[in-house]
């Protein structure tokens, strides 16, 4: 329980922490990892070199303060991001090293106006913040070793490698030890590790399990990043090096971004990979909900599962929209109007600036926030952050 003094203390040093924040994590970070290493076989050093997961820390550790003496109001958030921390392996041990770098770089950046009673106060709300997510991270634990499941990372086969567009491929996974896996809700990732060859650490990244398969098998589907130099680490890899019959390390499936189960109308609208996990929500939606699935991609060539949309949505009696940018433009409001009835909820993926596109248009058609779901395939942003987005 912290005292008085102490809550005081945190949230007048909220706006001083807003003002450095971003300096402050960084060199926190710096610290961190010269100081642990073996970290960097957890962190994606791209999200550190684009300065993304920053951000994300900054902004958890600013809502964490504000919110200090009613941390129930940020739970929502705090399970967002253990949901991550779980697929990824966080585990209880590491708090206390965060919390020391975090404090050490609080006191470089501030110095003198760090003095002994603020950095106290900072580590007891530190000790009080890490119990919140060491706790639910432990029960997340338990679910995800239920039902078959299992704690950490265990060993699956590459049972299928499938070309679904000209750059996306699906990889099929059987566990190597043959047990029955657990059921996931639509809409959830599974976390890859793998070691590429010629890097010192490990690479974890989060793919969404692109079909609810009956056989056994995982299955996801990896765009491949090469627009921009240097290449994705993981997805590179994965297209080029890994075939079947090689082995994958897996972490059970997490995540929050899954289909309301009410009878309201859907509307999905997918850019390009972002197609994942609504296109596993759609197929596992039966007859008698209004659904409509907006389909976007640059092109024919880069179009992945149009297909088995098209299929489903006619099965289900919707309405179904392939949108081309290369031809069409982006997205427009008159785009998505006609779709939009009382009650919606919008399901949203794809990159962020198409997201905030299509949020915005969402807000302009009258659909409320808590009817707009989305999932950033990065380090999570608000609804704010995201409307700030470049
Ligand atoms: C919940 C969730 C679900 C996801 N589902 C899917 C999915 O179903 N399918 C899918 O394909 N992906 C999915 N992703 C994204 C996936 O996790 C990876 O982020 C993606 O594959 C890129 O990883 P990578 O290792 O190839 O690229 P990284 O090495 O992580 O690089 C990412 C990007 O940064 C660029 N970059 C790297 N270094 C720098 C630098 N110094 N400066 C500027 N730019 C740089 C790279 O060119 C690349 O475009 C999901 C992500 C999340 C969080
Ligand atoms: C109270 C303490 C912590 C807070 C507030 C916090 C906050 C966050 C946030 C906001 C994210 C981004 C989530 C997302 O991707 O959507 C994140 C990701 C992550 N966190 Fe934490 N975290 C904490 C402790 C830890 C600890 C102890 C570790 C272990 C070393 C850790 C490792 C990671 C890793 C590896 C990621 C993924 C980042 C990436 O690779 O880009 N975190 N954390």
């Amino acid at each position: 329980m912290l005292s008085q003094q102490t809550i005081d203390i945190i949230k007048s040093t909220v706006p001083v922490l807003e003002q450095h924040g971003v300096t402050i994590t960084k060199t926190f970070y710096k610290n961190l990892f010269e100081k642990h290493p073996e970290l960097l076989n957890v962190f994606n050093r791209a999200n550190q070199q684009r300065g993304r997961q920053q951000t994300a820390l900054a902004n958890a550790v600013y809502a964490a303060a504000a919110h200090i003496d009613n941390l129930q109001a940020i739970i929502p958030a705090v399970m967002q991001i253990a949901h991550k921390h779980r697929a990824l392996g966080i585990l209880p041990e590491q708090y206390p090293i965060v919390g020391e770098n975090l404090l050490g770089a609080i006191k470089e950046v501030l110095g003198d106006a760090a003095t002994d009673e603020i950095i106290n106060a900072w580590a007891e709300a530190y000790g009080v913040i890490a119990d919140v997510f060491i706790s639910i991270e432990e029960d997340l634990y338990k679910e995800a070793e239920a039902n078959g499941g299992w704690r950490l990372f265990k060993p699956f086969k590459v049972a299928k490698k499938v070309a679904e567009s000209e750059e996306v491929t699906s990889f099929y996974f059987e566990p190597e030890d043959g047990t029955q896996l657990p059921d996931f809700k639509p809409g959830q990732y599974i976390t890859v590790r793998v070691k590429v060859p010629g890097d010192e650490f490990t690479s974890v990244r989060h793919y969404t399990l692109s079909e609810a398969l009956e056989n056994n098998q995982y299955r996801i589907s990896v765009k491949r990043e090469d627009a921009c130099e240097p290449n994705g680490v993981v997805s590179n890899y994965l297209h080029d090096q890994v075939n079947e019959g090689d082995t994958i390390e897996l972490s059970a499936p997490a995540g929050l971004f899954t289909l309301e189960q009410n009878s309201n109308p859907v509307l999905f609208v997918s850019g390009g990979i972002g197609v994942t996990p609504l296109n596993t929500m759609l197929q596992t939606m039966e007859l008698g909900r209004n659904v409509t699935f907006v389909q976007t991609a640059r092109n024919a060539k880069s179009v992945a599962f149009k297909e088995q949309i098209e299929k489903k949505v006619n099965e289900l009696n919707g309405t179904y929209r392939v949108h081309y940018s290369d031809e069409a433009g982006y997205i427009k409001k008159e785009d998505l109007a006609p779709f939009i009835k009382e009650n919606t909820e919008v399901y949203v993926c794809g990159p962020a600036p198409f997201m905030k596109a299509i949020i915005s248009i969402a807000r302009d058609l009258n659909v409320s926030g808590e009817n707009i779901h989305f999932e950033f395939f990065g380090p999570a942003m608000s609804l704010e952050a995201l409307a700030n987005a470049n």
